[in-house]
């Protein structure tokens, strides 16, 4: 009987965890969205919240905004090049899968059909080049664009 109970509550986290993430199948670009999930839990939502929702102290919200950046030019480079993402102690192809998944899992509104993924090579190529103080500037600069171009 107790064994039941464990394993029905077993099932009810895992169906929990599968209804937050929208959509249907895993999204473009990204193999296993429960790693990516990990990965975001263990190096990102102590700064973003588990909800990517951040806050004035630590992070700005990814939730209905991050997939914005990929419509402006620049933008792409930016958010594989922020310090957070850029340094995360992830291989690349692991880092280019969280960074789908991210927006695939917090703002999939604002992600153009024709997105293409980001993949490995790339992401070496963006992080080998981090922003540092200069990220807050560069995000300056491109929320500019985006209230003018991409509501
Ligand atoms: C120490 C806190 C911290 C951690 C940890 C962190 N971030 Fe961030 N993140 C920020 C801050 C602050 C910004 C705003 C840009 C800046 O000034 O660095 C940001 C910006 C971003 C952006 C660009 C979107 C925007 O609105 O500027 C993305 C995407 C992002 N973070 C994703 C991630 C991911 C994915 C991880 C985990 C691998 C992560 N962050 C870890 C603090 C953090």
């Amino acid at each position: 009987m107790q064994r039941r109970a464990v394993i029905g509550c077993l099932i009810l986290f895992c169906a929990t965890v599968l209804a937050a993430t929208p959509g249907e199948g895993p999204p473009p670009g990204v193999a296993d969205p429960r790693l990516a999930w990990q990965h975001w839990a263990l190096n990102c939502q102590g700064c973003h919240r588990p909800d990517g929702s951040g806050s004035m102290q630590t992070a700005p919200s990814l939730a209905g905004m991050v997939a914005r950046f990929t419509n402006v030019p620049g933008g792409r480079q930016y958010l594989a090049r922020v310090p957070g993402v850029a340094t995360a102690p992830l291989s690349d192809s692991d880092l280019a899968e969280l960074l789908n998944w991210t927006l695939w899992r917090f703002d999939a509104a604002h992600l153009r059909p024709d997105f293409q993924p980001y993949a490995a090579a790339e992401i070496a190529g963006l992080r080998a080049r981090p922003l540092r103080t200069e990220a807050a500037h560069e995000r300056a600069r491109l929320i500019a664009k985006l209230t003018r171009f991409n509501q």
